[in-house]
C-alpha cells in the first residue's frame, strides 16, 4: 500500500511532535475553540450523519467532549466513551460530564490500538486524527471499523492537507495563524487519501460531506 501523499505538513524524520500533553497547549485551544471559523457549520453537517437509534458513541480525542456533548444533545438517550490523552483536556471533559455516568472518560494515547471499548453505533472526532502520523491514521481508521455495529458510522470532522502552500498560508491567516505559528504537532493529510483508505477498509457510502478549505467532514458507514 503506497503512502504516497502530494502535500504533507508537520511531518519530519525525525521523532513526531505532539505537543497536546501540555496544559498550555490544551487551554490555548479551549480558548479559541469557539472562535474557529465556519467550524459550526461542520458539526451541525455531522449531527446529520448520526444514525437514528444510535445507544453507543465512542468520541476520539474528545478535548473537552465539545462534540460529544453536542451529538448526545440531538441523541441523549445514549451512552458514550470520550478518549483523550491530555491531562487538562480529561480533566475538563471528566468536569463536563460529571454528572452524566452514561459518559465514561479514558486516557489512551491514539498513537497506540484502541484497547477493547466495546461495540458502538457511531464513532465520531474532530480536529484529532490529524495529530497522529499517517500510517497509524489508516491503522486507527481499520480499528474503527471493527469497533462499529453493522449500519455504524464514522464521521470525522478533520483538518486535512490543502493542495499547495499558498492555500495553506490563506487557510491559516483566515484562522489568525501563520506558516511560523501553526501548531507543530499538525500532520495534515489531504482528504481524497483518507477516504480512498476508508474505502479499501471496507466503510461504505465513503464522502467528504462538508468541507471548508482545510476543515472536512469524512464519513463512512460499517457495511
Ligand atoms: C484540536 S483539539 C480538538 C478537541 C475536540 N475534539 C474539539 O473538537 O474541540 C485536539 C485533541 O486531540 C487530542 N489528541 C492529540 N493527539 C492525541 C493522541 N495521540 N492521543 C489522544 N488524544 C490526542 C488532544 O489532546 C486534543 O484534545
Amino acid at each position: 500500500m503506497s503512502l504516497y501523499v502530494p502535500y504533507t505538513f508537520g511531518m519530519t524524520a525525525s521523532e513526531p511532535v505532539n505537543l497536546w500533553t501540555s496544559a498550555e497547549h490544551a487551554r490555548d485551544y479551549l480558548v479559541r475553540a469557539d472562535q474557529i471559523s465556519h467550524r459550526t457549520e461542520g458539526e451541525s453537517a455531522l449531527l446529520e450523519f448520526i444514525p437514528a437509534g444510535t445507544h453507543r458513541i465512542l468520541d476520539l480525542g474528545t478535548g473537552d467532549g465539545r462534540l460529544l456533548a453536542l451529538v448526545r444533545s440531538t441523541h441523549p438517550d445514549t451512552e458514550a466513551v470520550a478518549v483523550d490523552f491530555s491531562p487538562a483536556m480529561l480533566q475538563a471533559a471528566r468536569q463536563r460530564f460529571a454528572a452524566d455516568s452514561r459518559v465514561k472518560v479514558i486516557e489512551h494515547n491514539l498513537d497506540e490500538p484502541l484497547p477493547n471499548l466495546g461495540k458502538f453505533d457511531a464513532v465520531i472526532s474532530s480536529f484529532a486524527i490529524h495529530h497522529v502520523v499517517h500510517e497509524r491514521k489508516r491503522a486507527l481508521y481499520a480499528e474503527i471499523y471493527d469497533l462499529l455495529n453493522t449500519g455504524g458510522v464514522f464521521c470525522n470532522l478533520e483538518h486535512v492537507a490543502s493542495v499547495n502552500q499558498r492555500l495553506h498560508q490563506e487557510f491559516l491567516q483566515r484562522i489568525g495563524f501563520t506558516v511560523e505559528t501553526e501548531d507543530p504537532s499538525n500532520k495534515l493529510l489531504d482528504f481524497e487519501t483518507q477516504l480512498r483508505w476508508l474505502r479499501e477498509i471496507g466503510f461504505a457510502g465513503v464522502d467528504c460531506q462538508w468541507k471548508w478549505r482545510e476543515l472536512a467532514l469524512l464519513v463512512g458507514t460499517q457495511s
